[in-house]
């Protein structure tokens, strides 16, 4: 493919910083889910032994949280809801059948909704998670508190796990996404298809380099 036809959506620190999310997610998630259910004990055999994933389980998570947190402040503004994303949530089904609806911007409707669900849970997790934290911060807090984080942070990681699994499908159902990630190009027909509005505002962009580029 001829390199112009490219265009660049992530740099290559904002790949980093995405893979040391997923990362910390698959060893927080794997090893969570063996804490959790009998029959998964042996997940817990992702980070080395289960003592050893007992002690890195949280610091993993909290590595996760930072991370995040840097996504956050990049990304926020891409995905506030806008007038757009309503014809596209009532045209799920279309959605669906691989056809696009509405005038779509950098991200859609399904990849905010993934986005703010992250970092609510991520906020759950971490608030939840220090006051589960033993030996460092349980000790501060009193029983029934301990109790009712040890619910939240449950069910919040279950809510991460079911969101993550719906993103990953995404990237992968939607030909052309993974590169995205994996080398930081689309392509324009996938740009032009999938995020139009998105799509103009980068061909405005570079338009004056290209005349100046010219003799
Ligand atoms: C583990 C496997 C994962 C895969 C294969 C994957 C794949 C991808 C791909 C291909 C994109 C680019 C989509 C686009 O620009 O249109 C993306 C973006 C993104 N990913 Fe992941 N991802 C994974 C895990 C995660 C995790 C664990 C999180 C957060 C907890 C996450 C959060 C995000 C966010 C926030 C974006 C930017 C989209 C937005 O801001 O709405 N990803 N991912």
């Amino acid at each position: 493919m001829k390199k112009r036809e490219r265009i660049v959506r992530y740099s290559a620190p904002e790949r980093i910083n995405h893979w040391i999310v997923a990362f910390c997610f698959v060893f927080a998630a794997l090893s969570g889910l063996g804490f959790f259910f009998p029959s998964f004990n042996w997940l817990m055999n992702v980070l080395g032994t289960p003592q050893l994933a007992r002690i890195l389980h949280p610091f993993v998570g909290v590595i996760m949280f930072a991370a995040f947190l840097i996504m956050f402040f990049r990304y926020w503004k891409h995905n506030l809801i806008d007038r757009e994303d309503i014809i596209w949530a009532k045209n799920i089904h279309k959605i669906a059948q691989n056809e696009e609806v509405g005038d779509t911007g950098r991200y859609n409707f399904g990849q905010k909704c993934v986005f703010w669900a992250a970092i609510f849970s991520l906020l759950l997790l971490l608030a939840s998670g220090i006051v589960i934290w033993r030996p460092w911060f349980a000790g501060a807090f009193p029983i029934p508190l301990i109790r009712l984080a040890l619910m939240a942070h449950s069910f919040a990681a279950v809510g991460l796990i079911i969101v993550i699994m719906i993103h990953i499908y995404a990237a992968l159902w939607v030909k052309g996404t993974i590169t995205a990630m994996v080398e930081g190009w689309v392509t324009s027909a996938w740009a032009k298809k999938h995020h139009p509005r998105w799509y103009r505002a980068v061909a405005q962009q570079s338009r004056p380099k290209q005349q100046e580029k010219r003799p």
